[in-house]
């Protein structure tokens, strides 16, 4: 079983990354599929049984598929449709891909199409505040975005209202057509709603739509052009944070069996307040896969490393 999927993946993997990768530090655990498409993938996650981390008590939250039936081989967060796209072990942080929630009508101002984009981020990931931003693009528009942090329930959002597309703000999301808020550290679950005061009348000709999404901080550049261009451009990257399990440090290290910072490693808490959980980083000076084991004086730099 394992061998079959190993060789399935050794297959998508050109021949140089695979030299380029072999004499690296070890990011996957052994004998494990460690690529889908160009993305390595680092231990604690992994392709299959026995290749990611397993805590006890634990439903397994580590277990990625590589689809290799997408153009090019895609790889999910469980089986789900949530597509990884960048690992940072270092900080903590993967990048996946949402989707936009788009609320659209026709000339007499009727809705003809609101799909809530969905925005699956489920424990232990949780949303980065720091690194994106919640945005939403219209003239008659009314985002909201819900989501939990720890237990305490939460909601956000921005509102834009334009009556002429030459009063659109040209090239920063500022308010006119396009509004951002910050999204509060560590949200789970997160939810969108996203509807109108007045149903693009009188505005239809030019934004029959509003469009919401969250979206790393720098990857979406607001112009006049955003209202066409978004009919076409549904999924954009955002940063979560991922955390094994959900305490703390202190509670996880008093766990010894258990505790998943391997030597050199030391363990970093996402936020101690909000039950974001924590994750294990290499000591200052020395280099690898935390989970596995981190070595010093490294002459090489690992160049899938991000
Ligand atoms: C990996 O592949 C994706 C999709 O084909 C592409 O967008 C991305 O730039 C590639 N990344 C690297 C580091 O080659
Ligand atoms: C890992 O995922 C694969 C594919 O979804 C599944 O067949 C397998 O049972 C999973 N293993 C564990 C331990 O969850
Ligand atoms: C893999 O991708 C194809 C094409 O997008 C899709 O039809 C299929 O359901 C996916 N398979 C899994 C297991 O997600
Ligand atoms: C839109 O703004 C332009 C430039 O300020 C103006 O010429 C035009 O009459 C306005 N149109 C409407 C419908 O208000
Ligand atoms: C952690 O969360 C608390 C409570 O929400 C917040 O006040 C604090 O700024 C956060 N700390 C960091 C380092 O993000
Ligand atoms: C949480 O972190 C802050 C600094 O970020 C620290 O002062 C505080 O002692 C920590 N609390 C716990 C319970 O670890
Ligand atoms: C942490 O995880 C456990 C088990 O998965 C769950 O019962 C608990 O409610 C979670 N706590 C928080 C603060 O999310
Ligand atoms: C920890 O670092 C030391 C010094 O570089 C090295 O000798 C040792 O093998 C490392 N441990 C592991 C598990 O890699």
């Amino acid at each position: 079983m394992l061998r079959i999927k190993l060789s399935l993946v050794l297959l998508a993997a050109s021949t140089t990354s695979m030299l380029a990768a072999a004499a690296l530090p070890p990011q996957a655990k052994p004998n494990c599929p460690y690529q889908c498409g160009n993305l390595t993938v680092p231990y604690p996650y992994g392709i299959g049984d026995d290749c990611h981390i397993q805590l006890k008590g634990q439903e397994s939250q580590y277990n990625l598929t590589c689809n290799h039936s997408t153009k090019t081989p895609s790889l999910h967060w469980k089986n789900s449709d949530v597509t990884i796209t960048k690992f940072s072990l270092a900080e903590g942080e993967l990048q996946i891909t949402n989707q936009a929630s788009k609320d659209c009508y026709n000339e007499n101002g009727l809705q003809i199409d609101n799909s809530i984009g969905g925005i699956r981020v489920f424990p232990p990931l949780s949303i980065s505040g720091p690194k994106n931003k919640f945005i939403a693009v219209g003239c008659d528009t009314r985002a909201f975005l819900f989501g939990y942090r720890g237990d305490q329930a939460f909601i956000t959002g921005c509102m834009s209202g334009c009556n002429n597309l030459s009063a659109v703000d040209q090239n920063s999301c500022s308010g006119v057509g396009c509004c951002q808020t910050n999204i509060p550290d560590g949200l789970k679950n997160p939810r969108v709603r996203l509807n109108s005061f007045s149903n693009h009348v009188g505005i239809w000709s030019f934004n029959p739509c509003s469009y919401a999404f969250i979206v790393q901080d720098g990857s979406f550049d607001f112009s006049r052009k955003s209202f066409q261009e978004l009919e076409k451009r549904r999924r954009f990257p955002m940063i979560v944070n991922f955390a094994i399990g959900n305490v703390t440090c202190d509670v996880a290290k008093k766990n010894i069996e258990d505790y998943p910072c391997k030597e050199n490693s030391t363990c970093a808490d996402h936020n101690n307040t909000t039950g974001s959980g924590y994750y294990c980083q290499c000591q200052k000076g020395y280099e690898g896969n935390p989970y596995l084991g981190c070595q010093g004086n490294l002459t090489v730099s690992y160049p899938f490393r991000d």
